[in-house]
């Protein structure tokens, strides 16, 4: 099995992203998979114009000279993809949003009706078959994943794929902050990052066991909105005092 993660974190491999999709691929490569990370940010990713020649002129293949010809080439020879990005204004960031766009030379032009009697593209592709999920955000709630929840729900069925993981990280910084008392929790979630790998591999899925694991606090603080907002003002205080704030 041949799993590629696509991470659009402008941080790139000093992001909390970056963390959780690190364990992730561990896990899934010893499991036996074949993996490989993708940071979309080193490469050229121009904006569909909406000019439709993947569709007419030169079928599959789009007419913009960048880097996503060999990004669509690993999306196609993948058969599961994992879409990884950061929480940016409740969505995914802006170069995730260019690269889901410029997937479109894989989709037939055709029209049909999917399952649920719903529109949608015919499928023009083997591979993937399936997606997984993977994001941080800067707020510490499990709430601030709703619209992503949503997008690759969509996103699967536009692709005639199988959502068969979301990993969603509230206060994501603390994966990568620099507290000693966090390291344990941290060390903890990663090996559950890791366990959420080999069974994407071994089981075809994560399990809803996995799933609620995943989705609990990392450590104390994340449960605790009141000490968090607190801890992460006098963060920014210390890095602006000019700014500082009544709390
Ligand atoms: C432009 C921008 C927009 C953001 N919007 C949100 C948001 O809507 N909700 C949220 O919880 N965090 C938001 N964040 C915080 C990031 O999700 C958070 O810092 C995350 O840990 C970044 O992941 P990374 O280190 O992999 O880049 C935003 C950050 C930036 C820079």
């Amino acid at each position: 099995m041949r799993i590629t993660a696509f991470n659009s974190s402008p941080r790139k491999d000093r992001g909390n992203t970056h963390v959780m999709v690190r364990e992730f691929l561990a896990g899934a490569r010893e499991a036996g998979a074949e993996v490989e990370n993708v940071f979309l940010c080193d490469h050229e990713i121009k904006p569909c114009t909406g000019c439709y020649s993947c569709w007419t002129a030169t079928p599959g293949r789009c007419r913009l000279t960048d880097d996503m010809a060999g990004l669509l080439a690993k999306f196609l020879a993948s058969d599961t993809v994992v879409f990884a990005s950061p929480v940016y204004v409740d969505n995914v960031t802006g170069p995730m949003k260019m690269f889901m766009d410029r997937l479109i030379p894989v989709a037939d032009p055709h029209m049909e009706a999917d399952p649920a009697g719903e529109t949608r593209h015919r499928r023009n592709h083997d591979r993937p078959t399936r997606i997984v999920a993977i994001s941080n955000c800067g707020y510490p709630e499990q709430s601030h994943f709703q619209v992503l929840r949503l997008l690759y729900r969509r996103m699967a069925r536009n692709l005639h794929c199988e959502l068969i993981g979301e990993i969603y990280r509230g206060g994501g910084a603390l994966l990568t902050l620099p507290i000693r008392e966090l390291r344990p929790a941290v060390e903890a979630y990663g090996r559950l990052l890791r366990d959420a790998g080999r069974q994407v591999v071994t089981a075809g899925r994560l399990s809803e066991q996995t799933v609620a694991r995943l989705e609990e606090p990392l450590a104390p603080i994340q449960a605790d909105a009141a000490q968090y907002i607190q801890r992460v003002n006098q963060m920014w205080d210390n890095r602006r005092p000019e700014a500082r704030h009544s709390s």
